[in-house]
């Protein structure tokens, strides 16, 4: 029959970023021969190997040659000896950005099978949906007299009001389809501005979606509430800083960081939304083939979705759960012996089989 092709554009990065990709193709190869989807990949050496190389984490035309493509999946940038502001900054913000993936969507679940660090997890299943491209994470700002006694900087926090609407439309959204309730991040008791605007904006947003029962928890307390009480969220919005915070926190709740996985969404489609599992280059593993590919094999199930596919993304997200949950197979991050291989190859041996 007649096959779906998608192009997409492979940033493997540094370290277990290489390690992790080639899995989550293979996934995304054998769930798209059974459903009639095919996968173009173009890899892309951009990376701090190419920094120090280069002087660029990637080329000056760089965002222009993967802007029409259908999706980019990222395995992680960093490495000793680059600064993180410099493969931030050099790579993963300008995409984000350029590509306005606005929405930043951090799935948390307890996996069967999966030992968290919490005593008694009750069900955990909630969604972090992080403002990606403002923020607290802005450019405006400086650093005056420095190596003076007086030396000083400032940073700004950007909040727009059109950049806030989105993102808690995207909220609400999802918190109505979710069939569930909505908690807004804030810190409007001492950030007395920006966060004020931020909750201003949440309560109007909350009139267009009467069917979403909403409230807001300042975000000390709310970390706190996550710890304590995971079971009781269900769709959390936050800003940048927030949100980034969270998603760590709530990633390490739900069992490590090496099975997490992060979507950049540009929810219009003007542009490629990106996919990237949350964890970092792990130098201290990398190259061991030994790195957990859970993290970007959901990546990959989350692009599925994103693209159109649920039922395929659905095959993708049951086959791991059930390996998972009905073998002790696991990577050394959950307590196991298996390596990337022998645990993608469960994987792949449970699409369609289970
Ligand atoms: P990290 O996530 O790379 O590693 C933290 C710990 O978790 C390490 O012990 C590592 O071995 C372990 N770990 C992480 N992912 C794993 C996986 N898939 N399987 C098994 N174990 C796993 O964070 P770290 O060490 O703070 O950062 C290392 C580098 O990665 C830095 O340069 C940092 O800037 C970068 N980084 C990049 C990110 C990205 O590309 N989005 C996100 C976080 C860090
Ligand atoms: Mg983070």
């Amino acid at each position: 029959g007649m096959t779906k092709r998608y192009r997409i554009a492979l940033v493997p990065g540094d370290g277990i970023g290489r390690e992790v990709l080639p899995p989550a193709c293979a996934v995304l190869d054998a769930v798209g021969a059974r459903h009639g989807i095919g996968f173009d990949y173009d890899p892309f050496d951009w990376s701090c190997e190419r920094y120090a190389a280069e002087g660029a984490m990637m080329p000056a035309d760089g965002l222009d040659r993967i802007r029409h493509h259908d999706a980019i999946l990222l395995g992680a940038v960093g490495w000793p000896g680059t600064p993180d502001h410099v493969s931030l900054w050099g790579l993963l913000i300008p995409v984000r950005r350029r590509f306005r993936q606005y929405v930043n969507l951090r799935p948390i679940r307890i996996l069967d099978g999966v030992p968290g660090p919490l005593a008694n997890a009750p069900d955990v299943d909630f969604v972090v949906v992080r403002e990606n491209v403002e923020g607290e994470y802005s450019e405006v700002g400086g650093r005056l007299n420095r190596g003076f006694p007086d030396e000083m900087a400032i940073q700004e926090a950007v909040f727009t009001r059109p950049g806030v609407e989105r993102v808690l439309e995207y909220a609400f959204t999802l918190a109505g389809r979710r069939g569930k309730d909505l908690v807004s991040a804030t810190k409007s008791n001492g950030i007395v501005h920006t966060m004020p605007f931020w909750d201003e904006l949440v309560a109007e947003r909350a009139t267009r979606h009467p069917g979403v029962a909403w409230r807001q928890e300042h975000i000390d307390a709310l970390v706190a509430k996550i710890v304590l009480d995971p079971g009781r969220f269900d769709v959390i919005v936050a800003s940048n800083l927030f949100g980034d915070i969270l998603s760590d926190l709530a990633a390490a709740v739900a069992g490590g960081i090496g099975i997490a996985p992060a979507a950049n969404l540009n929810p219009e489609r003007d542009f490629p939304s990106m996919f990237e599992p949350v964890h970092g280059s792990a130098p201290d593993i990398a190259g061991q083939g030994v790195a957990n590919p859970l993290g970007a094999i959901w990546c990959a199930s989350m692009m599925l979705d994103h693209l159109g596919h649920p039922e395929a993304a659905a095959e993708v997200y049951g086959s791991f759960t059930h390996v998972l949950a009905t073998t002790p197979v696991r990577t050394r991050d959950l307590g196991g012996t298996a390596s990337t291989k022998e645990f993608t190859d469960l994987v792949l041996d449970a699409i369609g089989h289970w």
